[in-house]
């Protein structure tokens, strides 16, 4: 099985775009972000690189151990910037094993409210109009996060829905997910299983009191694996992905970054869920595309 592919270039029609949606619970819009503005982008992803202190930061970003869980670096950081770094970017002795540019997992994870030039490209007139174009009524703008998955050392991550981290009732997170440089199966692209949107949520990542972190399963029955497509993205691409729709991205193993710019959108319509792993302050409410 394969998905259709847009241009933005192209203008495609708001209706086929709801349509394929609907049907795929993604969407692959190539061309939706210009070079001058993804040079923009990367420019100012440097410049935070730049000011980053690796002997300040030791929490390493897994979602196969899920070690940062219980990290308050972790857990503190859904209204700030911070930076995770990767697996095996330390030897036993604590020293880093390669330039910091080359060990950092992500950054995240409210650079899209905090940061001027994320919160201009978060808050595009097209990325405005689309998001209202897919159904959000009230669109809330609660997270973001740059994706380096580095050359040789950018870690896996597992198959999972992102209502399982950002559930609002009823489910209404959508991801906006940003190629910066090309990403292919040889790097670490996206893989979905389309149309799989439609079988529930599996399981959520919640507070289970003020302090703890835990994944408890919601429904047992587990995805068919074997549907799951490469989501090849050129740079400037755009994937759209519906809370519900399971997917992943493999290790990179390549010699090429596959850094990608990821913004989550929630309808302010829907119920929050209050024991979501993201906090704010009561001074920094998620705000929308024109705020
Ligand atoms: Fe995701």
């Amino acid at each position: 099985m394969t998905v259709p592919r847009f241009s933005a270039t192209d203008n495609p029609d708001p209706a086929a775009l709801g349509e394929a949606f609907a049907r795929d619970g993604v969407l692959v819009i190539e061309d939706f972000v210009d070079k001058p503005a993804r040079d923009n982008l990367k420019r100012r992803i440097a410049d935070l690189v730049e000011t980053f202190d690796p002997d300040t930061v030791r929490t390493v970003f897994s979602t196969t151990k899920q070690s940062h869980a219980a990290d308050n670096y972790f857990k503190g950081s859904g209204d700030t910037v911070r930076f995770f770094l990767e697996e095996g970017a330390f030897d036993d002795h604590g020293v880093l094993l390669k330039p910091k540019d080359r060990v950092l997992n992500k950054i995240g994870h409210a650079m899209h409210d905090l940061d001027p030039v994320f919160s201009a490209f978060s808050r595009t007139e097209a990325l405005s109009d689309l998001a209202y174009g897919l159904g959000l009524t009230d669109p809330g703008l609660v997270q973001s996060m740059v994706i380096f998955k580095q050359p040789e050392i950018g870690g896996e991550v597992t198959l999972h829905q992102d209502a399982t981290f950002l559930h609002t009732e009823p489910v209404s997170v959508t991801g906006f997910w940003f190629a910066l440089e090309d990403a292919d199966e040889s790097n670490g692209c996206l893989y979905a299983l389309p149309g799989a949107h439609r079988q529930g949520l599996k399981e959520r990542f919640h507070y289970t009191d003020n302090d703890t972190l835990a994944m408890s399963p919601v429904d047992p029955v587990s995805f068919d694996t074997d549907t799951a497509v490469p989501l090849v993205a050129p740079a400037g691409t755009l994937v759209v992905l519906h809370g519900l729709l399971p997917h992943r991205s493999g290790p990179n193993l390549s010699k090429r970054s596959r850094m990608a710019y990821t913004l989550h959108v929630v309808d302010r319509a829907a119920e929050w869920a209050e024991d979501n792993w993201l906090r704010r302050a009561p001074e920094m409410p998620f705000l929308g595309f024109s705020e």
